[in-house]
């Protein structure tokens, strides 16, 4: 059964779709199933991808890698996201930006996400980190 907020993925246009309502047992796209894109939360390969959150004073910084993330043409994170109490906020990033977003948000209990055109979703850890 299809949960709120889950990703899929069209392996034949790209196409990234996500759950807001209702209880689909399965997408399609392009006359094919379309693919769970799980989050991961452990970096593997030699990018980093995991989003790192800090509560500041200027609300919550999310960035993704302490070596930043390529933003290039074909291989950028597409967005950030961070849910918390019920509420989703998402900047949707472009190439040639920095890997990074700036919420007007003041709680450490926010699961911060980030999608990378490549290599897929990412999850941070629990709790944001006061800096
Ligand atoms: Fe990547």
């Amino acid at each position: 059964m299809a949960q709120k907020l889950r990703i899929y993925w069209c392996p034949v246009c790209e196409t990234v779709a996500e759950i807001l309502h209702g209880r689909s047992l399965e997408l399609a796209c392009c006359g094919l199933p379309m693919i769970r894109v799980d989050e991961k939360a452990a970096d593997r390969g030699k990018e980093e991808h995991v989003p790192i959150v800090e509560r500041t004073v200027a609300g919550t910084t999310v960035r993704v890698g302490d070596t930043p993330h390529p933003m290039d043409i074909l291989h950028y994170v597409a967005w950030i996201e961070i849910v918390l109490e019920g509420k989703c906020y998402r900047e949707f990033l472009k190439p040639g930006q920095r890997p990074l977003a700036l919420f007007d948000v003041w709680s450490q209990d926010v699961v911060a996400r980030a999608y990378c055109s490549v290599h897929g979703l990412w999850v941070g850890p629990a709790k944001a980190a006061f800096v």
